[in-house]
């Protein structure tokens, strides 16, 4: 046996991840060596692309790269940061091969940890969307931004505009979604998330769940990209398991009014995982629990703004039903942490990411009117129907796989946005003054 072959078999003894040889190289190579297991991780899949000329240089190189993979995987991962991760850049890049063409190399679902260089992300003047863009653009990511402004608006990114590696555009995605040039990641965030928003906006809401992640997904696929789709904590509905683990099926009725909401985001999971399975397009699903932090519209109906909003103008706060009804917030800055650790990981979810310290409703408001400093009063009006009696997120796969867990406290949190949204309203009235 060649000594290169018996290398690269030691190699296979070393771990369970596979790395796939692009077709050009596989002349060079025996054919039993085209998917071979090399990093000493669980469930990483990369696609490696090395000069065919030479299989003793593709050899060398398989050894180098898989050794930086393994410490960037063991220092990077592991240790929950969501920094680059993946082979060197001029060993990584299988551009223009679509995930299919991946897939069936592989196993039909890869995953891969090649490096994000750019990113396209849906809703990204919305108020998740523009905290991702602008910490995408922190690490070095290229962002394209795709809103229709339904619910979001360009000023969320206006202080982004000036960045080079930024672009806006403004596309619907339920219509047809093109982006010229290469995309590593695929963050599809569109879609109205206030109960206000998707009450006023049904069609829409089912629309962009449906078709704006079918389309979505097919541009991740064209692409070779990955692909995170944001789903919610409302896949659970009202919930008889306490805390929501992923493995929780729900409690949804698909036609109560917040049926649009839920069964869109439910069938935009089934899709994303039809996706995965049968096309080997390398999606992840992240469900997110109620998060708040700036930026949020104060007339959104979520109860954060509209509470932080009522005790900023000394109205009574409105808590709904008897305001026993629990939720668990989580700080924007976390969230987005998390989202992009599972984004930058090699895993598929569904991954709950919230916050696990859960409060009822009454004590939020209490808490607000004390942070503001208000003398509001606390009022009460009817609970929505099917309003989720309890929500609080088992974080247990997030901490494990990601080695992520919220950090900024609740009272640090709601500070922040107690002072944003008194800023803005300061801004307003010296505008209108
Ligand atoms: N904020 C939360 O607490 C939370 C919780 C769970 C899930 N999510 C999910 O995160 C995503 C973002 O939520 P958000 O709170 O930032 O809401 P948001 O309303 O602030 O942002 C949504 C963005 O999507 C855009 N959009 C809607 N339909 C579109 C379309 N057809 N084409 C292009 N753009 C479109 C809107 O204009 C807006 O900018 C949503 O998918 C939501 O379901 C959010």
């Amino acid at each position: 046996m060649a000594a290169e072959q018996r290398t690269l078999l030691q190699l296979v003894s070393l771990g369970r991840a596979l790395v796939v040889v692009p077709d050009s190289a596989r002349s060079q190579l025996h054919d039993g060596l085209v998917a071979v297991p090399v990093v000493d991780a669980p469930e990483v899949t990369t696609v490696i692309a090395w000069p065919a000329h030479s299989r003793s240089r593709a050899v060398a190189d398989l050894v180098r790269t898989t050794t930086r993979l393994r410490e960037n995987f063991t220092s990077e991962v592991v240790a929950g940061r969501s920094s680059r991760v993946g082979p060197p850049r001029s060993t990584s890049r299988a551009r223009g091969r679509s995930g299919r063409e991946q897939g069936m190399a592989v196993q039909g679902a890869v995953r891969s940890t090649r490096e994000i260089e750019r990113a396209v992300v849906t809703g990204g003047a919305g108020f998740l969307g523009s905290h991702l863009c602008e910490q995408l653009l922190d690490r070095g990511v290229e962002v394209v931004c795709l809103d229709n402004f339904l619910t979001g608006s360009p000023e969320n990114v206006l202080h982004l505009m000036e960045h080079p590696g930024f672009r806006l555009v403004r596309c619907d995605v339920t219509d047809y979604v093109h982006v010229p040039g290469p995309v590593d990641l695929v963050l599809h965030f569109a879609s109205p998330a206030s109960p206000l928003d998707y009450l006023r906006m049904p069609i829409e809401t089912l629309k962009v769940g449906s078709l704006g992640t079918l389309h979505t997904l097919g541009l991740a696929k064209e692409k070779g990209a990955r692909y995170l789709l944001a789903s919610t904590s409302e896949v659970y509905g009202d919930p008889l398991e306490h805390p929501q683990r992923e493995e929780y099926w729900g409690n949804v009725n698909p036609v109560g009014p917040r049926g649009v909401y839920d069964e869109a985001k439910r069938f935009s999971e089934a899709l994303t995982t039809a996706y995965r399975t049968s096309q080997g397009t390398d999606t992840a699903i992240v469900r997110i629990f109620n998060t708040y932090g700036p930026r949020m519209r104060p007339n959104d109906g979520r109860a954060i703004p509209a509470f932080v909003g009522q005790a900023l103008a000394g109205e009574p706060l409105t808590v709904a039903g008897d305001g026993s009804q629990t939720r668990s917030i989580c700080y924007v800055d976390d969230t987005v942490r998390g989202i992009l650790a599972l984004a930058f990981s090699t895993e598929t979810g569904p991954m709950n990411i919230g916050n696990p310290d859960e409060l009822s409703m009454l004590e939020l408001a209490r808490w607000i009117v004390e942070l503001t400093g208000s003398s509001s009063e606390i009022g009460f009006i009817d609970l929505p129907v099917d309003d989720p009696k309890v929500r609080r997120p088992d974080t247990t796969a997030a901490e494990t796989a990601l080695g992520w867990r919220p950090t900024v406290t609740s009272e640090e949190g709601l500070r922040n946005t107690v002072a944003w949204f008194a800023a803005q309203r300061e801004a307003g009235s010296t505008r209108a003054s």
